[in-house]
């Protein structure tokens, strides 16, 4: 029997970053029990089939509102068994009542450097802000749209000849070096947030957690 802690990923698109918590689970304490889509054209949805982790499509048109699109959620979270829940591109905002329902077992993963840029079109935004450097932040799902206690975050330099799709790429590797380590953190009972308060190893983080260095070449 394994002794692996399950995660079900919730996604909305492309999903590069549950390729990459499928391609390094073998290196973590998680499995992925199950990922859940908000919509049947994501190709994440074939990134799981390929994988062989079951889906569930759960599209938030069919639900008269929040509440039921998100107890909806949280019913195919449960038949997967999901100890924890990781987002990677899920683009609808949970409401109050998912959020309680998992304290400190949900993650976020957002591409600037939190608390700058939440919402969208954030490489667009350090760009036009003319930043000298742009990342990622890896953080507890509150109920502020990505405001939740940051666990950890990683930087690169801006450079002149940087667009805004070329800072998606370089963005990307680095959200697929971080999630799938702090994911691994997360289920190995390495984090834990007490409050509004991120502890790693039983040690209080600061208010922008940990800075984890960029792979070589980002
Ligand atoms: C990532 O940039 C992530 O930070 C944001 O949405 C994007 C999802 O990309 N929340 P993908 O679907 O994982 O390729």
């Amino acid at each position: 029997m394994s002794i692996k802690k399950t995660i079900a990923v919730l996604i909305s698109g492309n999903g590069s970053n549950l390729q990459a918590l499928i391609d390094q689970a073998g290196e973590q304490a998680y499995r992925i029990s199950g990922v859940v889509c908000n919509r049947h054209s994501a190709f994440g949805l074939q990134r799981a089939a390929r994988a062989g982790i079951p889906s569930a499509i759960i599209e938030h048109g069919a639900f008269p509102d929040r509440a039921a699109f998100d107890a909806a959620l949280l019913g195919a979270i449960d038949r997967f068994q999901a100890d924890f829940i990781v987002l990677a591109g899920f683009m609808r905002i949970l409401g109050p009542a998912f959020i309680r329902a998992r304290p400190g077992a949900i993650l976020n993963i957002h591409p600037s450097l939190l608390p700058k840029y939440p919402g969208m079109h954030t490489h667009r935004r350090v760009l036009a802000a003319g930043d000298n450097e742009h990342g990622v932040s890896i953080h507890f799902v509150n109920e502020e749209l990505d405001g939740g206690p940051i666990i950890a975050r990683s930087r690169i330099a801006v450079e002149r000849e940087d667009s805004e799709e070329n800072l998606a790429g370089r963005i990307h590797r680095l959200e697929h070096h971080l999630y799938p380590k702090v994911v691994g953190w997360l289920v190995a009972g390495r984090l834990e947030l007490r409050g509004d308060a991120v502890y790693f190893d039983s040690v209080e983080l600061p208010a922008t957690g940990i800075e984890h260095p960029a792979p070589a070449g980002a």
